[in-house]
Formats: structure tokens, C-alpha cells, sequence
């Protein structure tokens, strides 16, 4: 399995990084993307990604932190992206729910990261909430259909879902599909074609189910699978097997250096 969005940056994770790392090969995952949500949590990213086998690396800044967006943050950005661990930019995107940032500073960062995927090749982890309309609009301005990516933690409904297909993302789904009042969101999950889907925790946040209000960590993905493969009536082998295959198509620079990937 690969966790393809954790935040092993987030001090939650300072006492007991390598532990959590280890409980999460124990449970078969081979592969984790170590997400930053701005500047010095992306090179913290980019840093644990050296140090710590399988761990891969996504740079960029959160719409909850686009009012950091400074003259600097491209040029830094830039010298994160090409790092050998680095197989993303993200997470990116619009947050209208909370809004930390303005809208305007949101886009405002959006759009530079949607033109830096374009130069750079890397595919792009978008988070979206209750922006739908905007964020797909920023994409089709931006990307023109050049840019590969994933909806991270999707939530939206059915349509988008759909709209998000049709521009060839892929959709990531976290422990919220394991919550007991998620029906309509299993409900998407068992609708979306198997090689789009890609299983994360977004760890520290988001544990599943059976261990809400605990901090989540990567080893919690099989959750993620059991349930999706529960929705479909597969099983958890082929969930993880096809999902696994999903993550390193779509996040190219992850393929197999040494022994630590399947
Ligand atoms: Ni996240």
C-alpha cells in the first residue's frame, strides 16, 4: 500500500517519527507521501524523505497558509521540486470552508502552483473544500489539460467526482469513507473507476473509525482499504494491489530506487 497524503512534518509525529514509519511497513505499507502545507514544513518534508526509506516527498503551501505566499515562496519551491524525493507538489488548492486565507490569496497561490506543475511535470495534490466550481476553473486556466493530480481527501458529491474524472485526476479517499455517517460518501467510492482511486490518511488528522479522536498515523491506511474494498465487493488484496500500481503511475518519481517499493 502506499499512504499517498500524511503529514509525518507535523510535530504530532516529533516523538516517535521512525516508530510510526516502522508500524506502518508492518502493516504493509511500502510507500508514504510526506506532505508540507508551507515552506518550512516542505523542506522538513524533503528532509525526513532522505532520511527515511520509502518516504517520499510533496512541497507546497496549504490554502489555509496562502497569506504566507511571499515574492521568495516560488523561488523556494522551486529548489524543493527538484529534489530526487520529491514526487509532488502540494497540498495546494482553494478552502472556502474555513477560509484562513482570503479567496483571493488562495487563487492567488493556486494558480502558481497549478503554472509550476505545468513546468515541472509533477503532478499536483489539490485540497478542496467547498470550492468546487473555482478550483476546477483554476485547473482548466492553468493546466489546460497538461496537469496530472489527485483530489485528496475527496468529500465533494457524485457530479464532482465525475467532473474530477473527466479532467483526468485521480480521487484520494481517507478514513472518513470508514465513518458510520459516510454512507453517501461509500457510496461515490463503490462508483469510481478501481485505477482512479488512491488510499491516504492524512495523518495526524482523520483516524479512522474504530479509533476516532486518537492521532491517525500511516499504518491506518488498511482501514481506508478494507472499507473501499467492503463498497465494492472486492477484495482487500485487489484494493491494495491496484491502488498501490494508481499511486506509482500517477507519482512516477516514487518508482522503485531499491528494495522499498514493490
Ligand atoms: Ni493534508
Amino acid at each position: 500500500m502506499v499512504d499517498t497524503h500524511a503529514h509525518l512534518v507535523h510535530t504530532d509525529f516529533d516523538e516517535d517519527r521512525g516508530e510510526a514509519i516502522r508500524r506502518a511497513r508492518a502493516a504493509g505499507v511500502s510507500g508514504i507521501i510526506n506532505v508540507g502545507f508551507d515552506i518550512a514544513s516542505s523542506r522538513r518534508a524533503v528532509e525526513q524523505a532522505e532520511r527515511y526509506p520509502g518516504v517520499f516527498a510533496a512541497v507546497g503551501i496549504h490554502p489555509h497558509d496562502a497569506a504566507t505566499w511571499c515574492d521568495d515562496s516560488s523561488r523556494e519551491l522551486e529548489k524543493l521540486a527538484v529534489k530526487i524525493s520529491v514526487v509532488a507538489l502540494g497540498e495546494t488548492g482553494l478552502d472556502y470552508h474555513y477560509e484562513f486565507s482570503t479567496r483571493l490569496e488562495q487563487m492567488t497561490v493556486f494558480r502558481a502552483h497549478v503554472r509550476m506543475a505545468r513546468v515541472t511535470g509533477l503532478p499536483l495534490i489539490i485540497h478542496n473544500r467547498e470550492a468546487d466550481d473555482d478550483t476546477l476553473q483554476i485547473l482548466q486556466d492553468e493546466a489546460d489539460g497538461e496537469v496530472e493530480g489527485v483530489f485528496h481527501c475527496f468529500t465533494s458529491d457524485r457530479v464532482f467526482a465525475h467532473r474530477c474524472l473527466d479532467v483526468g485526476f485521480y480521487l484520494g479517499f481517507t478514513g472518513i469513507v470508514t465513518f458510520t455517517k459516510s454512507s453517501e460518501l461509500r457510496e461515490i467510492v463503490s462508483g469510481v473507476p478501481m485505477e482512479r482511486l488512491l488510499i491516504e490518511t492524512d495523518c495526524p488528522y482523520l483516524s479512522p473509525q474504530g479509533s476516532r479522536g486518537q492521532r491517525n498515523e500511516p499504518s491506518r491506511v488498511v482501514e481506508v482499504a478494507r472499507t473501499i474494498a467492503e463498497v465494492r465487493s472486492s477484495s482487500v488484496e485487489e484494493v491494495k494491489e491496484v491502488t498501490t500500481g494508481n499511486a506509482l503511475r500517477l507519482f512516477p518519481k516514487m518508482q522503485p530506487k531499491e528494495s522499498h517499493l514493490p
